[in-house]
């Protein structure tokens, strides 16, 4: 996740923006608040989530017990898929974001929640970006897509377009849907490291379940304060990969830039429908 527009490193980080985690520093409460979220998790998933995420659970080894350490993970992942996973002292701004993810680096919090924020927090915290986010990282099609939008990224910084650009990321990365032949299964961060959002997301009859396309999603606003309106599924991470590299942004931003918003709960008529939304939650 992003931050805004500040430049310079807080204290004791370094010029990129990253802090040593200090695994050894975690409580024991620390670690047992992991593996409480972590047996929630994993209690659920099975058979919501898309098979390549407890798939890389596995290769990551994440189901040893208490926060992962950093430099034990990034030594798998590396293995895997060539990625890392870097502390950061929390919102970062957006080129060192891009930057890092260009360089096939994830950045993660090192913090973790405490057992009142249990169900909601402000800023993403290590159980959010590494359980959320790792496991999809060791999935060779989905570690392109990562690096792609890094680039995209750095590409699209100070041209006034990267609102549009973040919509893809949270309609993707954080609160993505993927179809398994008939069923809808899970992928997003933001929703696999929500107990909540996990049922939300996939049997409510509340939100727009949508065809992903990548115009439409750019336009699309997003609630940064409750579940989803809309949720838009991709057929497959080949496909994703496979629209958003072989597609220019440039033409596509200076196609949409003037195009209105759509807003949250909104249906097209050009929409791939999977569920029209009855919108209950939000009312
Ligand atoms: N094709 C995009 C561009 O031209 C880059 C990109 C790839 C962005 C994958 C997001 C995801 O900028
Ligand atoms: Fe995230």
């Amino acid at each position: 996740m992003t931050g805004d527009c500040e430049t310079a490193p807080p204290q004791g980080a370094a010029a990129d923006w990253t802090v040593p985690q200090r695994w050894g520093d975690y409580t024991p409460a620390e670690h047992a608040m992991w593996d409480r979220l972590f047996a929630r998790q994993t209690g659920m998933l099975p058979g919501r989530v898309v098979p390549a995420f407890l798939q890389g659970l596995d290769t990551l080894g994440m189901s040893e017990g208490g926060i992962p350490d950093f430099e034990v993970l990034s030594d798998r992942l590396m293995k895997a898929t060539g990625w890392q996973v870097v502390a950061v002292p929390g919102l970062v701004p957006d080129r060192v974001f891009f930057e890092h993810l260009a360089n096939r680096r994830f950045v993660a919090g090192r913090f973790i929640r405490t057992p009142e924020q249990l169900d909601y927090l402000e800023e993403p915290d290590v159980f959010h970006d590494v359980f959320g986010h790792a496991p999809l990282l060791a999935n060779p099609v989905y570690a392109d897509y990562m690096q792609a939008y890094g680039e995209g990224g750095l590409r699209a910084a100070s041209t006034g377009v990267l609102g549009k650009l973040a919509r893809l990321y949270w309609y993707t990365v954080e609160f993505g849907l993927i179809r398994e032949g008939d069923a809808l299964r899970l992928y997003g961060a933001g929703i696999v490291s929500s107990f909540g959002e996990s049922v939300f997301a996939l049997d409510d009859p509340s939100p727009n379940r949508i065809g992903f396309d990548l115009k439409r999603v750019m336009r699309t606003r997003y609630r940064i304060d409750d579940y989803q309106q809309s949720y838009f599924v991709i057929d497959s991470f080949e496909d994703l990969l496979e629209q958003t590299l072989s597609t220019d942004f440039g033409p596509v931003y200076a196609d949409i830039f003037g195009a209105d918003d759509i807003a949250e709960d909104a249906i097209l008529a050009t929409d791939r429908v999977f569920t029209r939304g009855t919108q209950a939650h939000a009312r």
